[in-house]
């Protein structure tokens, strides 16, 4: 699909930003620009900025910029093509469908589309017809009521039928059996899904792009059939449940992810709904990329039996490997979130929401069950498993107490096991002496942090005119100071969407949210950090004439120096 770039111009300029973004995200004003909750980091004050002069908008703890197609692709995990087809629907400007007639492969795949689509209905049909009785029993069984059956749009497949019915559709058997709703056995094809209840499954817009099918009156081996993939279903990139529970997630700041589908129908059931699941499959790097877009804040619930286990350990892995930091529910008995419900209900579920496990305990857990601690080398491998877990953790104490809780497990004694990660403790304690010695790092990040905010502070700042000893720090106060004088006002949103083509600034933004300080303010607070950078910028100095002092052998210059260093400590 080619569509001009006049076209999208014309399309972006037909809508605010502004108003496409409400769409989706609550927005405030601001002065003359606007204030979100960022969703693309788990934010939770208003960090992104929407410039309806500009168009853009800007989120100083993400970065996350650009815009109104960016925010809809990234916003819906959808393509720019696709991105730019929303915007023109939603201003009714008619795309010209011959500038961009699908090409063949696009035919192609509008045929898949429409095979599934056609499929779905026909099983979905056929569940409350006659032929439908017996599974449509097993379903109320299991707990499903009509509301839910509409939801997931379960529906079953009986005899050899959907492949006939769309063949006489005009649709090829090759056809079919490529998007695999057909099978072939010589030049005969005949339905891949026959005697099961269906389960559609979905891409991240909630198109149906493959099924799963679940035996319900006989034995037969294979308890779930699924669709082989096709141009339109990878198993491996594909999250059941995406497009319905987005915008849940997004509310809840938090995702539960499962291994079936089935474990995500039971907790839509009692109202849980902000629950994904891969297909009983590995979690793939794909996988992890498109959750980390819906929550930084994922809780893992894998099966509670030893597979679920191995699975938590792969998945955490892939989790992290994106930058995420998952949290764990282990189920007791070996039970499946749909079991567990079942047996113990919905309370019981929640209680391990409100008490996840660290991956780091869970791990711990893991590695110790796995060891025979009759065994010396299992112990020695026990220990240098969790040392190497503990070579990741930057929280001493957690390091403190884990450590300790080893040497109980295995009688060896704090001081060995200290020994082999000693070097990282030396690194620990190294950071924390520097976050000591940065009291100036902070000042200079936090007296930035209020000139953002208050005018006043700018004002103070501009009376006393200290002098900031970090370069893109000192840059950004003197935007701040200047944008102040022109306009005689400070408001962030504003502000941001004036230096927003100046990275260099927008990271020092970034880095004065790091710090850790109350939203307001005391005129006390402000001038300490003003008398810190005074006394960093004296110590400075003292430390340059210091250093001359050393290297000179001219007795007058010697002189001189000690005058300027005794005059400059008095002022420290
Ligand atoms: N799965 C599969 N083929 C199988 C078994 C499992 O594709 N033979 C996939 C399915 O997507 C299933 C998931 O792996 O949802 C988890 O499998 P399992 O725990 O065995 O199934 P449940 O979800 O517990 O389903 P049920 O409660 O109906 O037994
Ligand atoms: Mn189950």
């Amino acid at each position: 699909m080619v569509i001009s770039e006049e076209k999208i111009n014309e399309i972006r300029r037909s809508v605010n930003i502004v108003d496409v973004i409400s769409d989706y995200i609550p927005i405030e004003q601001k002065g003359k620009n606007y204030f979100a909750v960022c969703p693309f980091h788990d934010d939770h004050n208003p960090s992104m900025s929407i410039s309806p002069d500009k168009q853009i908008y800007t989120c100083f703890v993400c970065g996350a910029h650009g815009n109104v197609f960016t925010f809809i692709m990234d916003y819906e995990n959808i393509s720019f093509i696709e991105a730019v087809k929303v915007v023109a629907n939603k201003t009714g400007i008619p795309l010209d469908i011959s500038s961009f007639k699908p090409k063949l492969k696009d035919d192609k795949l509008e045929n898949l589309y429409e095979i599934y689509d056609f499929a779905n209905k026909f099983y979905q049909n056929n569940l409350f017809t006659k032929d439908g009785s017996e599974a449509l029993s097993y379903l109320k069984n299991r707990g499903f009521d009509d509301s839910i059956i509409k939801e997931f749009e379960i529906g079953l497949s009986t005899s050899n039928k959907v492949t006939k019915l769309l063949k006489s559709k005009s649709y090829s058997d090759n056809q079919l059996v490529n998007s695999g709703i057909s099978s072939s056995k010589g030049d005969i094809s005949y339905d891949t899904f026959i005697d099961r209840i269906m389960f559609p499954l979905w891409d991240l817009e909630g198109k149906t792009v493959g099924f799963s099918g679940r035996i319900y009156n006989t034995t037969d081996t294979s308890k779930y059939v699924n669709s082989r993939e096709s141009d339109i279903f990878k198993k491996g990139k594909m999250i059941y449940n995406y497009h319905k529970a987005k915008d849940e997630i997004r509310k809840k700041k938090f995702l539960i992810l499962v291994e079936g589908f089935m474990d995500v129908i039971a907790l839509y059931k009692v109202g849980i709904k902000n629950v994904v699941a891969t297909m009983g499959t590995a979690l793939t790097n794909d996988q992890a990329n498109i959750l980390k877009k819906l929550s930084t804040n994922i809780i893992l619930c894998f099966d509670g039996d030893k597979a679920g286990e191995h699975a938590t350990i792969a998945g955490s892995k892939e989790l992290q490997n994106v930058g995420l930091n998952p949290s764990i529910i282990r189920l007791e008995e070996g039970l499946d979130p749909d079991e567990y419900i079942k047996k113990y209900g919905v309370e019981k579920f929640n209680y391990h929401i409100d008490n996840v496990m660290s991956l780091l305990d869970f791990k711990i857990d893991y590695y110790k069950s796995n060891t025979n601690f009759n065994n010396s080398d299992e112990v020695a491998k026990y220990i240098r498993s969790v040392v190497e877990e503990l070579n990741n953790i930057d929280n001493k104490i957690i390091v403190e107490l884990t450590i300790s809780k080893l040497s109980d497990d295995t009688g060896i004694s704090v001081n060995t096991i200290k020994g082999m990660i000693n070097k990282k403790i030396i690194q620990i304690e190294k950071k924390e002496v520097k976050v000591i010695l940065d009291k100036y790092d902070k000042a200079e990040r936090s007296l930035l942090y209020y000139m953002l905010r208050h005018k006043e502070v700018i004002k103070m700042y501009d009376n006393n005119k200290c002098y900031f000893p970090t370069d893109e720090f000192r840059f950004l106060a003197c935007e701040i100071v200047h944008y102040y004088n022109k306009h005689k006002e400070m408001n962030l949103a504003d502000f941001i969407s004036y230096i927003s083509d100046k990275d260099e600034l927008l990271d020092a933004i970034k880095k004065t949210n790091e710090v850790n300080i109350p939203e307001t303010y005391s005129t006390e607070t402000i001038t300490e950090y003003i008398e810190l950078l005074n006394e960093h910028s004296i110590k400075t100095q003292i430390k340059k004439l210091t250093d001359e002092f050393k290297s000179t052998v001219d007795i007058n210059r010697k002189t001189e120096i000690a005058k300027e260093i005794s005059e400059l400590k008095v002022s420290e």
